[in-house]
Parts: structure tokens; sequence; C-alpha cells
């Protein structure tokens, strides 16, 4: 079995509202809980898919585990290596192993420089090349994501959304990445093109062996990368197993839906045997109610159709990450199918 490049655990990572002095008077807890208790691995060679609707903590586990912001708590394990606390000067020679692809196809592409500087630049970070090794490792670059030379001496403006996410790609391999956040790398981009950018992603995978964590709210993307999947809500991850035990045969509620809203195909024996009801599931959300307890009770069918239990309001109760075999992690007081 291939090594462990990534392990993460306990992470939290709370952000601060401005601690004026209305919230001192409100008395309003000032901490957001963008990551609470989220812990998993990573192996080389392996992809995992985070998914979760928008503002359910994905990009910050992504820049949390990369320290590209520091944890409130927890720890991440990085090629074996303890790198929580580590300075910005102590992570600099870790940089190299570890990059995030970002959502924005123009971010790191300085709309100033022609693909050749850009890629110049990147290959010369952590090493010292002469100008012509620069060039021949560009070309290179070039090679691997399927450009042709011709775009060398294009400006971002002249390129594609597709060019750009290649060239945005190339910047990562140039340093020699082990490891890959790719945040939402093909959600800016046109069907057709998603699918060439979801290849190529895995050719290189494959190729170079990388380890990439997947953030993606398109789950039929998710599902054609990611060898396991995560399903994260409000800060937490509820579900986690392989892709196809997530996506074909969901325990969690949350995730249950998240599928079939999407997938109609999938788990029709659930819905047919009355396990969920899809249409009444996004229908009893109130944000005003206030989840103690379970995170999804105000959301959830199951706690419905059970007629509310106590359990799943607790607030000393939260469910917690249980292995329902195999591997596949559930958090949920009555999964599915039990
Ligand atoms: N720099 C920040 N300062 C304050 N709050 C933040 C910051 N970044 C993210 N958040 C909050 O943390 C939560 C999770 O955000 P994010 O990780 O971007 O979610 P996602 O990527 O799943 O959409 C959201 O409530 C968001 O508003
Ligand atoms: S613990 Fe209860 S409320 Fe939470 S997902 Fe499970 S059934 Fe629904
Ligand atoms: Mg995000």
């Amino acid at each position: 079995m291939s090594r462990t490049i990534l392990e993460v655990k306990q992470l939290s990572k709370y952000f601060h509202r401005n601690r004026g002095i209305f919230s001192a008077l409100n008395r309003r807890s000032d901490a957001i809980p963008a990551v609470d208790n989220v812990s998993f691995y990573l192996r080389e060679n392996e992809t995992m898919g985070l998914v979760g609707e928008s503002g359910c903590g994905k990009t910050t586990v992504g820049r949390t585990i990369l320290r590209l912001t520091r944890p409130t708590s927890g720890s991440i394990i990085f090629d074996g290596r303890d790198i929580t606390r580590l300075s910005d000067s102590e992570l600099r020679p870790l940089r190299k192993d570890m990059q995030f692809i970002f959502q924005d196809l123009d971010a790191g592409l300085n709309p100033k420089m022609r693909v050749q500087d850009i890629l110049r630049e990147a290959v010369s970070v952590f090493e010292r090349l002469s100008d012509a090794e620069a060039a021949v490792k560009s070309r290179m670059l070039l090679d691997q994501v399927n450009l042709k030379y011709s775009k060398l001496s294009s400006y971002p403006s002249e390129l594609s959304g597709g060019e750009k996410r290649r060239v945005g790609i190339a910047r990562v391999l140039a340093v020699g990445a082990k490891m890959i956040v790719a945040d939402e790398p093909t959600s800016a981009l046109d069907v057709s093109i998603q699918a060439q950018v979801v290849n190529l992603l895995r050719d290189l995978q494959k190729q170079l062996g990388l380890s990439y964590l997947f953030i993606s709210h398109d789950l039929q993307v998710v599902e054609l990368m990611s060898h396991k999947v995560a399903v994260m809500y409000l800060g937490r991850i509820v579900e986690m197993g392989l892709t196809e035990r997530i996506a074909g045969a969901a325990r969690h509620p949350y995730t249950y839906i998240l599928w079939s809203s999407l997938v109609d195909k999938h788990n029709l024996e659930a819905v047919q045997t009355g396990k969920v009801d899809r249409r009444a599931a996004w229908g009893v959300f109130d944000f005003e109610r206030p989840a103690s307890g379970c995170r999804f009770a105000p959301r959830c069918p199951v706690y419905e159709r059970r007629g509310r239990p106590a359990e799943c309001t607790d607030p000393a109760n939260e469910p917690q990450l249980r292995d329902v075999g195999g591997g596949h992690q559930v958090a949920c007081h009555f999964p599915l199918g039990s």
C-alpha cells in the first residue's frame, strides 16, 4: 500500500468577527468555526474529493493544511513531519512539495508577463537555472499539460479559460509538487473543457504519483477524480469513505440528499422504501432555529420522520464519525440503511 503523505488530526480553524463594542455588549460568540475538528489522511497517488455546499469550510481546510493560514488547533503531518506550528521560513523549503491550485483562473498569472516568463519564474523559485535550462524545462512543462509551444509568447489575456488553467497547472508542476490542493479547478470552465482538465489531472497523477485534495461542488467531477470522498457540513466532515460508497450507498442523510439532488439514479431504492423523503429534504431548513447536537438536524428528513428524537439535538451528544465497515465513516445517530 502506498505511503501516507498527509495526516490531518482534529484540525480546527476559527475566524474571528470584528471584536467591536457591540459584539461585546451582545455577548455574541465572535468565533466562526469554519473548520471544526476535521481528521483525514491522504496517501501518495491518491485523490480525496472534498464536497459540501458553499461556505461549509472546504477552501479553509485546503488553505489550512497547506499552512497558507494558521490552524486554531489540531495537527498537520506532511510527509512524516509535523508542520502545524512551523514558521514561514521553516515552511519555505516545503512549499515546493505542496501546492494550491486556486479557483480563480487568473491567480498567479501576472497579466504583464508572457507565459514563458511566468513559467521561467516558477521553475526558478527553488532552483538556480540558466536561461537555457529554464527554457528547456518550460517546454517540458507545456508538453506535460498539452499546450503548444506557440503559447509561450502569449499573455494571459490571449489565452482561453482552459489554456489559463493548464498554465496554472504547469506552474504548480514547475516547482515539483507532490501534493496538490485543487480548489474548484474546473468550476470556471465550460463543460467540454472541464473533462479535458479532469483527464489531464488524472494523467499527471499517474505519471508523477501526485496526491490531490480535490475540492469541488460538482459531484460528477468529484466522482470521476476521487478514490475517496469526504463530505463537509458546517465545518465538520459528516461522512467519508470510498467514492463508490459515498456516491452510491451514502449512510448520512445529508450526503444522500446532496447526491440524489444531482444524480437521481442513485439510491432509488432508499427513496422507494421511504428511508428518505427527498421532496421534504430542503423544505425544513430554518436558519433561525439553533442547531445543537447534530448540525444537520434543522434540515434532516430522517430527524423529522423519526419524530424529532432527542439524541439528534442533545448538545452533549453531537454525532461523531464512526466506522460502519470498510473504512466508511458516518457521523449520524440514525445512519441510512440501519
Ligand atoms: N478570512 C476569513 N475571515 C472570516 N471568515 C472567513 C474567512 N474565510 C472563510 N471564512 C468563513 O468560513 C466559512 C467557510 O468558508 P470557506 O472555507 O470559504 O467555505 P467553502 O470553500 O466551502 O465555500 C464561511 O462561513 C466563511 O464566511
Ligand atoms: S444525527 Fe439525527 S439529525 Fe443528524 S443527520 Fe443523523 S438523523 Fe439527521
Ligand atoms: Mg471555497
